[in-house]
């Protein structure tokens, strides 16, 4: 038998050949921060994802153990490693869509906020990777705080002048998968016949679920609005102390993460019709950032949906949500500047 490493090549080429000739080719898609809570089920996902043709795997640490263990699986997508900082260009090179999860998650008693520090670093060095490697990919940024580390990857981007706001995206499908959950329970429904736009951002207050928009048409009592908002919005924080240090949401995560990348696959492919809720650049409000429906399509984000009409309820939490998401964005933003 010829080396490993060789036969892998040839398979690959293969593969290659075999997708031109059939012209059915697939994106290609890495994920940074793939051997952690949320980069190891989102690899899995992604590698069953049919509209995936190649699937870097990137991480300082474990890389190579992820990959060897995913790239087992006989699906069609062509699974590649790639471990610590000097890897990360090759890991970056030539992707469609890159998916960042990398990061510390929270423990009990720490906001998102407090995750600022390391992973504001981590974020500026990939995002840098992806100015050099990859500037027209759609970037999907699940790394927390989101409300400051999209902000920080439209700077590293503007810095470098490669900036496209169409195609960054801050992750905020989780909320939308818990409040279709929570809601669903509420109505006694079944949850993937449910749809709630969320808006705002990803951290407490700014989460805004708008109840009077659910899809289908729905009626809740006052206790029921202040149950589930205040239940969407500390979601995160349900599991962070159901997990008692152990973490945050990775599963959930991995699963929102996985739903919202075939969303803007689906996009790039040229689907009609794609709309998802996401934390972007907006004109929505007054804020350059904003997380609302958006139509997903062959350049990243279309169009930005507006809000829609909103009950006193929610025009009262939006002033709120607005004024947090103020200061989260300005202190993503300064974090470049300075
Ligand atoms: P984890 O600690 O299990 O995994 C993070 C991974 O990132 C580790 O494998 C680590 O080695 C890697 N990493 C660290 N520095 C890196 C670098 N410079 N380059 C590449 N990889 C690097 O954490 P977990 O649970 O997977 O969470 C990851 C992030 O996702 C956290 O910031 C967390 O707060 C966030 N998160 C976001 C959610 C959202 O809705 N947007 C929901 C849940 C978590």
């Amino acid at each position: 038998h010829p080396p490993v490493s060789q036969m892998e090549e040839t398979s690959l080429l293969r593969r290659a050949n075999c997708r031109s000739k059939g012209g059915a080719s697939g994106f290609k898609v890495a994920i940074l921060g793939a051997a952690g809570g949320i980069g190891q089920p989102l690899a899995l996902l992604m590698k069953m994802n049919p509209l995936v043709s190649v699937l870097h795997l990137y991480d300082v640490v474990n890389a190579p153990g992820v990959t060897a263990d995913i790239s087992h699986m006989n699906t069609g997508a062509v699974v590649r490693g790639f471990l610590g900082q000097p890897q990360l260009e090759d890991a970056l090179a030539g992707m469609d869509l890159v998916v960042i999860p990398a990061g510390v998650p929270r423990k009990p008693g720490m906001t998102r906020d407090d995750l600022f520090n390391i992973n504001a670093g981590i974020v500026k060095t990939l995002c840098e990777g992806i100015v050099k490697c990859c500037p027209k990919a759609v970037v999907n940024l699940i790394s927390n705080p989101v409300n400051s580390t999209v902000p920080i990857a439209a700077e590293v981007f503007k810095k470098a002048g490669t900036y496209d706001s169409k195609r960054l995206l801050g992750v905020t499908m989780l909320d939308v998968v818990r409040a279709n959950t929570f809601v669903a329970e509420v109505l006694g429904i079944d949850p993937r016949d449910v749809n709630v736009p969320v808006v705002g951002g990803h951290a407490g207050v700014t989460i805004l679920p708008l109840l009077s928009q659910v899809n289908p048409p729905c009626s809740f009592t006052p206790e029921e609005i202040s149950y589930l908002t205040d239940r969407i919005q500390n979601g995160g924080t349900e599991v962070v102390e159901a997990k008692a240090g152990a973490g945050s949401a990775t599963l959930s995560m991995a699963y929102a993460a996985a739903k919202f990348a075939d969303a803007c696959l689906q996009g790039l492919r040229g689907d009609a019709g794609v709309v998802e809720c996401s934390f972007v650049a907006s004109q929505v409000t007054e804020l350059p950032f904003f997380a609302s429906k958006v139509r997903l399509g062959r350049c990243g984000v279309e169009e930005v949906l507006p809000l829609g009409p909103l009950n006193e309820f929610e025009r009262a939490r939006l002033e709120k949500a607005k004024k947090e998401l103020a200061v989260s964005i300005q202190k993503g933003v300064s974090f470049i500047r300075k």
